[in-house]
């Protein structure tokens, strides 16, 4: 499977479950697009690891991958589209898109302030929207087929207490995805989630320092362990190839089996 070729956009991809997709599509040979928020030292050690990744040979082919870091902030619809712009101004052109950056706030329901809301909603939801259909624009000028691959959570069907202007937002994405699958599939766009249980990242950094919370988690992960980036990000490489070419409107779960688990205790 090569990439080699394609220039991909990773949004939040300092850190966690983004950085691990921008090394693996790189490694695929993907040209690649660092966006981040708040941590530029997190964007650049991810493109230090980009550069290292040239003239690695992965797959029977030599990857030379290039890297370039872009701030913006996914809650804001007009940096967006600025993303978007200058993704394409830097590389001439953008393949695919991974909607990968997100928040959550912990907040028991009756509590949730109309802020957090906002928060929440802007960057997982509005801005995947906004920047989905500033690529789709971008297609359509070029008269090109596009991979878009948003990064869901296993909330977008399992309910999360404490946490539900989040599941609101990744079931909103579910529906997104459905739609778009439908209305972009003539134009050869696919549009695919990837819904990750528990992966060990610091958007749960407070899990990870809780060994009681830890302990119960794992209890309930089949596969018992926590999940790594490199697992979400060997299916997303996937995804974004030409091998997935028929795959679209779909929800693909890396959660150890998280999901479905129910015991009688
Ligand atoms: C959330 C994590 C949570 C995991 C499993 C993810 O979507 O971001 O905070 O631990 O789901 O519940």
């Amino acid at each position: 499977m090569s990439l080699a070729g394609k220039v991909a956009l990773v949004t939040g991809s300092s850190q966690g479950i983004g950085q691990g997709i921008v090394l693996r599509l790189a490694q695929a040979g993907a040209d690649v697009v660092i966006n981040y928020r708040s941590h530029p030292e997190g964007a650049e050690e991810t493109l230090e690891k980009v550069k290292a990744i040239g003239g690695q040979c992965y797959l029977a082919k030599c990857a030379h991958p290039q890297g370039h870091t872009i701030q913006a902030d996914l809650g804001s619809v007009d940096q967006v589209r600025a993303l978007i712009a200058e993704s394409i101004h830097h590389f001439g052109k953008l393949d695919i898109l991974v909607n990968n950056a997100g928040i959550e706030k912990h907040a028991p329901f009756w509590g949730v302030t109309e802020a957090d809301y906002d928060a929440v909603l802007n960057v997982n939801l509005k801005g995947v929207f906004f920047a989905t259909q500033a690529f789709v624009q971008h297609l359509l000028e070029t008269q090109r087929p596009g991979k878009v691959i948003n990064i869901s959570s296993v909330h977008e069907d399992l309910p999360f207490p404490n946490f539900t202007a989040y599941c609101v937002s990744k079931g909103g994405m579910k529906m997104l995805t459905r739609n778009l699958a439908v209305e972009l599939g003539p134009l050869g766009i696919t549009v695919n989630n990837v819904a990750p249980g528990a992966i060990a990242t610091p958007i749960n950094s407070q899990l990870l320092n809780n060994p009681d919370k830890l302990g119960a988690l794992l209890t309930n992960i089949p596969l018992g362990r926590l999940g790594q980036p490199q697992d979400v990000a060997a299916l997303v490489a996937f995804l974004a190839s030409s091998e997935a070419d028929y795959i679209t409107g779909s929800t693909f779960f890396v959660d150890g089996g998280l999901l479905w688990n129910y015991q009688e205790q």
